[in-house]
């Protein structure tokens, strides 16, 4: 684990470091493609934190632009609209969330891990980041007086977390959400047999009705795809 992180280290260092083949004095013309890995350091703390607590933060890189745009399309808030992140990480997510909070609308962010948390909060300062776990989600509404959320998104590794652990979270969720609301999460098509995956989706739709899974987006490290899900239609 701790040479493939190295490894992987070292080959980021290099794809930043300018060649010595092009002098200072021509320097290359931006391309304009952007890296679909994002900030650099910010890919190297997400690294880090992986090597240190790899089931907790259950990706190798942080999510890229492409895949936040998936999980927020065809979402539209509204003044007064609560949002709620589970596990923002880095703030791969957070950023574009943030950029489309229409006016009114409030944020709310829970991060387990600390490193991560101190760094949300530096890195949106305006914003509130809540330093625990995502099955505090409705004591945390409560306790700041907010109203049932219309969108809960999530970058939790729920395929690596026991049954005991998704089952709280989807059951704390379902009872946060507002009727209208949607949860959306991600997946990696490559982990969809694991087993963690398959409890994960099975254990979602003892809580939740409606299902949509979006196509794969490739330009994400590995490619991944958006599940949603909607409360279930109440009867009469
Ligand atoms: C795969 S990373 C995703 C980070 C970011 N959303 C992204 O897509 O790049 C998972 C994040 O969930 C956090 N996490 C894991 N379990 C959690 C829990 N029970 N409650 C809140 N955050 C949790 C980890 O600390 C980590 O920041």
């Amino acid at each position: 684990m701790q040479e493939a992180v190295r490894v992987t280290l070292l080959s980021l260092h290099r794809m930043s470091t300018p060649s010595k083949k092009s002098p200072a004095s021509h320097p290359k013309k931006k391309s304009g493609k952007k890296n679909p890995l994002g900030n650099l350091a910010e890919v190297i703390s997400f690294i880090m934190r992986f090597a240190s607590a790899p089931t907790s933060v259950g990706a190798v890189f942080p999510s890229s632009r492409d895949l936040a745009k998936a999980m927020l399309h065809g979402i539209e808030l509204e003044y007064g609209d609560v949002v709620v992140e589970y596990g923002p990480g880095t703030g791969a997510f957070t950023a574009l969330l943030l950029e489309r909070l229409p006016e009114g609308a409030e944020y709310i962010g829970i991060e387990r891990d600390p490193h991560f948390h101190g760094h949300l909060q530096r890195r949106f300062p305006e914003k509130h980041f809540h330093l625990g776990s995502a099955e505090e989600i409705q004591e945390l509404l409560e306790r700041r007086g907010l109203k049932k959320p219309r969108l809960i998104i999530s970058g939790l590794p729920f395929a690596s977390m026991p049954r005991s652990v998704q089952e709280m979270i989807l059951t704390a969720t379902r009872e946060a959400l507002h009727d209208d609301g949607v949860f959306r999460t991600f997946t990696y098509p490559i982990c969809w047999y694991m087993t963690g995956s398959q409890r994960f989706r099975k254990v979602a739709l003892d809580h939740f009705d409606d299902h949509h899974k979006s196509r794969t987006v490739h330009r994400n490290i590995p490619p991944a795809k958006v599940l949603s899900y909607s409360k279930p239609v109440r009867k009469k």
